[in-house]
């Protein structure tokens, strides 16, 4: 089977209820990054950061996942697909998906403010100031803020590598290292990008722009790839 690799930022999930990051009305719009999305923010005001991510998860739980989520996990009948995502939701797995990469983490789950690499799941919506991990630290959660390093980036650089087909949908590829990810594509790879308002890619070859909000755009490329099976 062709290996179909999926670059998704928060545009795939928009449909789904979630606000983008960089849209009219996006999170950053309400938000200051320096106050609840970095090192230097929880160390500062670890209450506000906890509250942020707190309140982003309990709109991730109670989102579903939207019709481009689902046709990424049909489309693994006919293609080994992997899905790299820029998103902390879990509408991925929640639509069937079963190979897909958090770059930025996952919301869903708390992760020691002492090792990054212990990671619990969560009961409910909240982490609470005062719960700690085996290392007795304060949980926060898993996600990855800036100024932290990537941990998954080198998985994902060799995933984009070995791709046959490539797919980007819903990010403004704004943010690296995940938007420096294309470059590792081989350049034969025919690249689809669906988004309403296609980013700069302007040195990437081989592109196929389509134009459209992720529920009509990831659909048309499904047909696209399935119609040009053997
Ligand atoms: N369908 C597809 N794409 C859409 C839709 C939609 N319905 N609505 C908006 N978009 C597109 C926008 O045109 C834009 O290109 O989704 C993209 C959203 O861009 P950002 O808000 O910058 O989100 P993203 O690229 O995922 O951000 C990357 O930034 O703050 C960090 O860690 C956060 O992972 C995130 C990273």
């Amino acid at each position: 089977m062709k290996k179909l690799v999926v670059l998704t930022g928060a545009g795939i999930s928009a449909e789904s209820g979630l606000k983008t990051f960089r849209d009219s009305d996006g999170l950053w719009e309400g938000y200051n990054i320096e106050d609840v999305a970095t090192p230097q923010a929880w160390r500062k005001n670890p209450e506000l950061v906890q509250q942020f991510y707190n309140e982003r998860r309990k709109t991730v739980l109670e989102a579903q996942p939207n019709a481009a989520h689902f046709a990424l996990a049909a489309l693994e009948k006919d293609f080994d697909v992997i899905i790299i995502t820029q998103n902390i939701d879990d509408l991925h797995e929640g639509a069937g998906s079963t190979n897909v990469v958090h770059l930025h983490g996952i919301i869903t789950r708390s992760q020691s403010s002492k090792n990054p690499n212990l990671t619990y799941p969560i009961e409910g919506w909240e982490i609470k100031m005062g719960e700690v991990c085996e290392l007795g630290s304060q949980l926060r959660a898993h996600v990855v803020w800036f100024g932290e390093t990537v941990p998954m980036i080198e998985k994902a650089v060799e995933i984009c590598a070995e791709a046959d087909l490539f797919m980007l949908v819903g990010t403004s590829l704004a943010v690296y290292p995940a938007a420096g990810l294309l470059n590792y594509v081989s350049d034969e790879v025919p690249k689809y990008i669906v988004d309403p308002k296609i980013p700069a890619i302007s040195s990437v070859k081989n592109c196929i722009k389509i134009e459209e909000k992720a529920t009509v755009g990831v659909l048309k490329v499904a047909e696209i790839l399935l119609s040009s099976q053997p």
